[in-house]
């Protein structure tokens, strides 16, 4: 689904990821934790095609196609997703009609016409209930006076809808109080299936409580040092990180 290989990304001249490699499969779940700096946030911003950041070497893969010429436009209608891409607050456009738009976008980069507004309500309705989502939700602005929670509800609700390949969660900013760890969660359970993929980033073990990783990697220095399964994520809680630099 995801191939990386040997991926060396720098901004402002400064290299951050220092040859990176990973492989996520179709079905599977990857957590990457590491200590702050490491490059997590910069690992998902480089693979959503974020263009700060110059990749100097090595290549991204999404399903056997080179990603490393799109734009992040391009990347999200390929199908990757990446959290917090559409943090911004818009007063008058409600979470529902921020959505379809996404959604339409997407189609016409594919060349398809816009989703019938009946299909389109029933897949609303559809994921809400999946995630357990009122309808009074639905209707106010997008991020305006969100709340933590509400906004990984946001978000966990475009990726149901956005349906995409390969999702990838950084969870490691900003107070996430166990409600939103929770929502979260709840959220790649339900979602996951053997068409997608997803990449949950977090420095907390307490999120690997409710979700269950297929794989876990530790990204220290810019590159993945070690990979387990969630065996590895206790560990590093017991441990910390320093015995992991320790055995470099
Ligand atoms: N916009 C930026 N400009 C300069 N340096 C940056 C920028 N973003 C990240 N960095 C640097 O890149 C390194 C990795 O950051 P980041 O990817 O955010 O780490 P993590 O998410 O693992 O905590 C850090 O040393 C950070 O200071
Ligand atoms: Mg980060």
């Amino acid at each position: 689904m995801l191939e990386i290989k040997n991926l060396h990304a720098s901004i402002d001249e400064k290299e951050i990821l220092k040859g990176l490699n990973l492989s996520v499969k179709a079905g599977e779940v990857h957590a990457i934790m590491g200590p702050n700096g490491a490059g997590k946030s910069t690992l998902a911003s480089v693979v959503a095609g974020k263009e700060d950041y110059e990749v100097t070497e090595g290549s991204i893969e999404l399903e056997g196609e080179n990603i490393d010429e799109l734009g992040a436009d391009e990347r999200a209608h390929q199908g990757v997703f990446l959290s917090f891409q559409y943090p911004v607050e818009i007063p008058g456009v409600s979470v529902t009609n921020f959505i379809k738009t996404a959604i339409n976008e997407t189609r016409k980069a594919r060349g398809l016409e816009d989703m019938p507004a009946r299909d389109m309500l029933k897949k609303i309705k559809e994921k809400s209930e999946l995630l357990e989502i009122d309808s009074k939700f639905l209707s106010r602005s997008l991020n305006e006076g969100f709340s933590g929670g509400e906004k990984k509800r946001n978000e966990i609700f475009q990726m149901a809808m956005l349906e995409p390949k390969v999702a990838i969660l950084d969870e490691t900013d900003s107070g996430l109080d166990i409600d939103a760890l929770r929502i979260v969660a709840n959220g790649v359970n339900k979602l996951k299936s053997e068409d997608n993929a997803v990449i949950v980033i977090t420095h907390y073990q307490r999120l690997l409580d409710y979700i269950v990783p297929d794989f876990v990697h530790v990204l220290h220095d810019g590159k993945i040092v070690k990979s387990g399964t969630k065996e590895l994520a206790l560990e590093l809680e017991e441990k910390g990180y320093d015995w992991i630099k320790a055995a470099l």
